[in-house]
């Protein structure tokens, strides 16, 4: 063995035992801050920095148990890193699971055979992962998700829908802009006012602004929406068939704040509590034929830099984990 690399093995060793721990800490820490364009008033960064090194260490936990088999999936650190858990449900979710109009009932077609994975994003249903920055819109983009991918079923074109423009302009439907919303509300919107507009017309500021809808910049119409019954064979036939689908889950862990990748599962996840919209392109399985490694493929709106690339694959058919098959619907295009 090379001696000097026995050294520094060992000085390594002493200098992270001694008792100058908070240099790894004050490096990272600044390094974090760095790479998120981070800056906070004197009064802020002390409490800051506490949540963001309890978070550090919750993850650190975390991913060791990972590799100890206790997990199915790793957690990151990512922007995420100085928000507590509650403060995080309140501004990136905004999922209203409030009563409203019902839409009609997902008819299953008579499939001899429901594929064993499908994934829309290989046959171009699916546009870009967006974000929805500090705005409880994640309920416009889950509507956007699953339009965008109608319309390109029946068009063969796809384009990217304006979230903004059902932030601002579907409060009559019953949503509520950056405090929330229902995808079903926004599938009405575009039905009563007979179009959405693109993205590139009507882009995302990720605040409530008033309605600046033009028909000449539409670029989707739909004629209402159906409701998938509430298990996920319905949704396995629905996404099978149908395209991407709109769903509702409970996204209000920190497991699922700083999720990284491998199949989301966490027992503490609810089937009823749901806060969070988020668009199913596809499902499928990890290795052999097994009834824990099954998967739903779902995309978020919170950047390319969280999760695996802004996707999360969650545990499929295990008692609707999350709630995944709570709340699914489409558009009728
Ligand atoms: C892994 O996920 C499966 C469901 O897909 C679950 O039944 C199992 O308990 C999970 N294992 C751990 C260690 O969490
Ligand atoms: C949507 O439907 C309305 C009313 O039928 C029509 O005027 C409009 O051109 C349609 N827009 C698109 C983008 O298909």
């Amino acid at each position: 063995m090379n001696p000097s690399l026995l050294l520094t093995a060992l000085c390594v060793g002493i200098a992270s035992a001694a008792p100058k721990l908070d240099l790894r800490a004050d490096a990272q820490w600044n390094q974090w801050k760095a790479t998120h364009g981070k800056r906070y008033n004197e009064n802020e960064e002390g409490w800051r920095r506490a949540v963001w090194e309890k978070n550090m260490k919750m993850i650190e936990l975390h991913n060791r148990e990972h590799g100890q088999g206790r997990h199915n999936f790793t957690m990151a650190m990512n922007a995420f890193g100085d928000m507590t858990s509650e403060e995080f449900r309140q501004v990136r979710n905004g999922f209203q699971n409030q009563k409203h109009k019902k839409g009609e009932m997902f008819q299953e077609p008579a499939l001899a055979e429901v594929p064993r994975s499908v994934d829309w994003r290989e046959n171009g249903w699916v546009t870009p992962v967006k974000d929805q920055g500090q705005c409880g819109s994640c309920w416009a983009f889950s509507a956007t998700g699953s339009l965008e991918g109608q319309m390109f079923r029946k068009t063969g074109k796809l384009v990217s829908l304006s979230e903004q423009n059902l932030v601002d302009c579907s409060r009559a439907q019953g949503n509520e802009g950056c405090d929330g919303g229902l995808m079903d509300n926004a599938f009405q919107y575009v039905k009563d006012n007979q179009g959405l507009d693109t993205e590139e017309s009507y882009p995302y500021c990720g605040t409530d602004d008033t309605c600046k809808y033009k028909p000449e910049f539409s670029a989707a119409n739909d004629t209402g929406f159906m409701d998938i019954r509430k298990n996920e064979r319905s949704l396995m036939k629905a996404v099978a068939s149908v395209g991407p689908i709109s769903v509702a889950i409970d996204a209000s862990l920190a497991s699922f704040q700083f999720y990284e990748k491998g199949i989301y599962y966490d027992p503490d996840c609810s089937s009823e509590e749901l806060d969070h919209g988020v668009l199913v392109v596809g499902y499928g399985f990890e290795g052999g034929e097994s009834d824990n490694n099954k998967y739903w493929i779902v995309k978020n709106s919170w950047g390319t830099k969280w999760g695996t690339d802004g996707y999360i694959k969650m545990a499929k058919d295990q008692d609707n984990h999350c709630g995944i098959a709570s709340m699914a619907s489409y558009p009728t295009v």
